[in-house]
């Protein structure tokens, strides 16, 4: 990596009208890195990667490209490239002539251009599809020639808005490894919108989670999950998703107790403010299960769904709590479970700010 980041955002704002969609926005993106943008529909992901490309107009801060600031630069001078979910191939084209596309655009020599089409076709295994029709490819293969006539120009940066969201569960899956694959042989500088945090928790060195159109955290996935910053990002981050549970710190400041029926105080790793109202973050998977005598929570088990690797137990009352365990388990509807959580599993969220305390 070297000392210059690849992408430099400071202080990035932008207005359409008075609706203010990016506030704020500070990111450095080393070269060589796979950066998700990643957060609920409507937080601003697009906007943030069309104003890199110079789509948007941004309305305040520095956009810097490989140390240039690019505010005001038109895309095409940008010397980066995006890839669209609607791949927006040519139809009449064939494989080779929309890899060339840009190149012939450029004047470049149709001998060096039929060559560096088939040095991308062999990067991403298309060779044997040169002469086809965009109608004649499958959804993976018309995915990997949009990817294609990115790579044929060289890019500073690959920008990658919800590539595969086309596709189904299985290719997606497999694309998603192909991508990050090439990136890496590339040592490609890439920033990949999703709404799926399990894909950016997958393809991603460093994660930023978005909201209303601010940065809420950003950090390498596990860090996300392991120390989220607030109850928004724990609740987005990890699959099945946090269960939030209301309490209060016990008067020592050493447990909580949740509003749970017949709930046990809950030891914590660190003091707290005596009688703070918060809600506590139990992961799923971090819920054990126990004897009853020896429970934290005692509650009654409402549905039982075994995948075969892991089983989902999902409790009564309010809120309902979702458990995983790992493998196959005895638990049945209608019986109590007994659940135990180590006080390092805990997170602790202020009621009122849901930041973590
Ligand atoms: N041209 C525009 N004029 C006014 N508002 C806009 C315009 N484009 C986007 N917005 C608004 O800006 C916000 C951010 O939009 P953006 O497309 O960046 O969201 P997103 O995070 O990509 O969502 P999605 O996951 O649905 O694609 C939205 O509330 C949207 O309605
Ligand atoms: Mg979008």
């Amino acid at each position: 990596m070297s000392a210059q980041p690849q992408i430099e955002l400071v202080g990035i704002d932008k207005h359409y009208g008075a609706f203010h969609a990016l506030k704020d926005i500070n990111l450095t993106i080393p070269k060589g890195q796979f950066v998700a943008l990643v957060g609920p529909s409507g937080c601003g992901k697009s906007t943030l990667l069309r104003s890199l490309a110079g789509l948007e107009t941004i309305s305040g801060g520095t956009m810097k490209i490989a140390g240039e600031v690019m505010n005001g630069v038109p895309p095409r001078k940008r010397d980066v490239a995006m890839v669209f979910q609607s791949y927006a191939l040519y139809p009449h084209m064939t494989v080779e002539q929309n890899l060339t596309y840009s190149l012939r655009l450029k004047h470049v020599p149709r001998e060096e251009a039929k060559r560096a089409a088939e040095e991308v076709a062999k990067t991403i295994g298309l060779q044997n599809l040169m002469h086809r029709y965009p109608r004649e490819l499958s959804g993976g293969q018309r995915q990997r020639v949009a990817m294609g006539r990115a790579i044929i120009r060289s890019p500073k940066a690959f920008l990658f808005d919800e590539p595969l969201s086309n596709l189904d569960a299985a290719l997606r899956v497999h694309m998603r490894k192909e991508i990050r694959a090439l990136h890496d042989r590339l040592g490609a500088t890439s920033v990949y919108v999703t709404h799926d945090q399990i894909e950016a928790m997958t393809m991603a060195d460093h994660v930023v989670v978005m909201r209303d159109g601010v940065i809420e955290q950003q950090g390498s996935p596990l860090s996300l999950y392991d120390t989220p910053a607030s109850r928004f990002v724990a609740g987005f981050i990890g699959s099945p998703a946090m269960n939030f549970v209301p309490g209060s710190v016990d008067a020592d400041g050493t447990s909580v107790t949740l509003d749970l029926p017949g709930a046990k105080r809950l030891a914590l790793s660190g003091r707290r403010d005596p009688g703070r109202k918060v809600v506590v973050g139990l992961r799923p998977e971090h819920l054990e299960v126990v004897d009853i005598a020896e429970a934290h929570l005692v509650l009654p088990v409402t549905v039982v769904e075994s995948t075969g690797s892991l089983t989902y137990v999902t409790t009564g009352g309010t809120p309902e709590l979702t458990v995983v365990i790992t493998g196959r388990s005895t638990v049945q509807a209608g019986s109590d479970i007994g659940l135990a959580i180590a006080p390092e599993r805990l997170h602790v969220f202020d009621a009122e700010t849901e930041k973590a305390i």
